[in-house]
């Protein structure tokens, strides 16, 4: 019933955008960050990615997001990343407004994203700011023109999201007629104040929904893959 109620929105609506986070990632490989499994059951964010880590604990930040970017190496979008590019195609889709820095949705042929979180497969140097080549961080050299650390385009705890990005995102998000809210906890500030400036429908699609979601129309419980999947079965027959 409830994958029905989310197709008819999705045919009302004139403009639907998509909120991501980690989970949208996991059925490709990538570990997420709360779950059981996530980054953060081991490690302490803010020892490796925080601007306190970049600045004082370079050589631990550096490891980790070595680590992060090595553990992208052969990883592929799935069957959800590849069927919000066919809505986006398909005029279902105007944004996808993601937390993830892996840049799957792209890789899926997502065009409209806002990456809110920024990403980890562009670097530049944390001095004079000019672009360097992963293969420079991953050797662990230094910026070719001043000398200074080098760094991937990712927002760190403590730094400010990319203006662009956000502004995008939340005036989207405000003037929608549906947001579907996909694979993230929802726990990490200011993303996790866009759901609430829905001013359409609010949708939530996550493999844990213990949490509060009183603030979504609809719930819908499972992996994004499989939702995702049985939503666009019944969206074929539109
Ligand atoms: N399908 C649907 N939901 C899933 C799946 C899946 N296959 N796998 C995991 N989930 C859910 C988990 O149940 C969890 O609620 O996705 C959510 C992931 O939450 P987090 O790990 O907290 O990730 P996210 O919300 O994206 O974190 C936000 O925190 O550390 C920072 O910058 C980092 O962007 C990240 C931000």
């Amino acid at each position: 019933m409830a994958i029905e109620t989310l197709v008819e929105w999705m045919k009302n609506s004139n403009s639907t955008v998509v909120l991501t986070g980690a989970g949208m990632s996991t059925e490709s490989g990538i570990p997420d960050f709360r779950s059981q499994s996530g980054w953060w059951q081991n490690i302490d964010p803010r020892s490796v990615a925080s601007v306190e880590s970049l600045q004082h604990h370079y050589e631990l930040f550096r490891e980790f997001y070595q680590m992060r970017i090595e553990a992208l190496t052969n990883i592929e979008p799935h069957i959800g990343h590849q069927i919000l590019a066919d809505w986006e195609k398909r005029g279902l889709v105007a944004l996808i407004a993601t937390q993830n820095v892996d840049q799957l949705h792209h890789k899926a042929g997502s065009e409209e994203v806002a990456e809110l979180h920024g990403n980890i497969v562009t670097i530049r140097c944390t001095s004079c700011v000019k672009p360097h080549t992963i293969e420079h961080f991953l050797n662990n050299s230094v910026c070719t023109y001043c000398t200074g650390k080098l760094r991937p385009n990712v927002v760190l705890f403590g730094e400010s999201l990319p203006q662009e990005a956000w502004n995008r995102s939340f005036n989207e998000i405000q003037n929608a007629d549906l947001v579907i809210v996909i694979g993230t906890s929802l726990e990490v500030y200011p993303v996790n104040q866009l759901p609430r400036m829905a001013r359409g429908k609010l949708v939530y699609i996550n493999l844990d929904v213990s949490g509060s979601t009183r603030q979504f129309d609809l719930v819908l419980e499972g992996s994004a893959g499989e939702v995702l999947t049985k939503i666009d079965q019944k969206l074929a027959l539109f």
